[in-house]
């Protein structure tokens, strides 16, 4: 099991046991850890991504007592969404899949595909899953919405301090969306907690093999906030932005 503690595993347990997980980005990296957390937990887990083969073998490894999927598809192809995800049940919504733009892709030195293939994969798709997938949650009483943010797309701090444009806008515009509908869904009232995750550099194909961080370090507040606990009367806080379970500012 990769990225909870047996401690940790105990308490999350509860809310997730039976749930049905689909996290994107789960062959490789933060994705398929938290993929696996969820599957530990106790969730049934759809995976999504783009190569079929590394999909397979990651949700194939997955452990816990639910039943596992692979849904591969090109997150690029945003128009396929919703009928890729056509008629699941999701409860728990992970929007970890992304894609970096180019190194030196500052505003005014980057190319309209280059920008339209980021934001496409980087927040139109987030979107589209959100559409095809939250309105069920709020049906049923309960969902959790985990988006995969970064403190590039942050409104202070190192956030959009320039360089790296596609990325760092289309993690912004996640941010806003995320706000957005945490608001939209009345805070939790409506039993569904919409979050973003700054996980952090961590050692993954995108952050490098020199980043200070491992993926279980920054893994572990997407898994925390798809478990929380919440009331439609008093909802746990919701539509912020997190970094290692406390919060930041935007
Ligand atoms: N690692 C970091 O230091 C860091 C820091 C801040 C934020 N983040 C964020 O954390 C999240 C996970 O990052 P990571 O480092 O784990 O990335 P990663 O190692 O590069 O993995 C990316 C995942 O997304 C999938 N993916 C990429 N393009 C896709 C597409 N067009 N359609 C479907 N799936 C696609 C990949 O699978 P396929 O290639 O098979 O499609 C893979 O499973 C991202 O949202 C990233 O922006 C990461």
């Amino acid at each position: 099991m990769e990225g909870v503690g047996a401690g940790n595993l105990r308490r999350v347990a509860g809310e997730l046991a039976g749930r049905t997980a689909l996290v994107t980005g789960a062959s490789r990296g933060l994705g398929r850890v938290i993929a696996a957390d969820l599957a530990a937990a106790g969730a049934d887990v759809v995976g999504m991504a783009r190569d079929p083969a590394a999909l397979e073998a990651a949700v194939g490894s997955f452990g816990g007592p639910g039943s596992h999927s692979a849904l591969p598809h090109d997150l690029a192809d945003v128009d396929g969404i919703a009928a890729r995800v056509e008629g699941l049940e999701v409860d728990v919504l992970v929007n970890a899949a992304a894609v970096m733009s180019a190194r030196r892709s500052k505003t005014l030195d980057t190319s309209l595909d280059e920008w339209r293939d980021v934001r496409a994969v980087d927040l139109d798709a987030p979107f589209a899953l959100v559409s095809a997938l939250v309105p069920g949650m709020a049906r049923r009483r309960w969902g959790r919405v985990v988006n995969l943010s970064a403190c590039l797309g942050r409104m202070s701090g190192p956030g959009t301090a320039g360089g790296l444009a596609p990325y760092r806008v289309a993690k912004a515009g996640l941010n806003a969306m995320t706000r957005n509908l945490a608001h939209e869904l009345a805070l939790g009232r409506r039993g569904v907690l919409v979050d973003a995750v700054c996980p952090g550099h961590c050692r993954t194909d995108m952050g490098g093999p020199d980043a200070p961080r491992s993926v279980e370090e920054g893994a572990d507040t997407a898994l925390w906030l798809a478990a929380r606990g919440s009331t439609l009367a008093d909802p746990v806080p919701t539509g912020r932005l997190w970094e290692d379970r406390v919060e930041v500012p935007w």
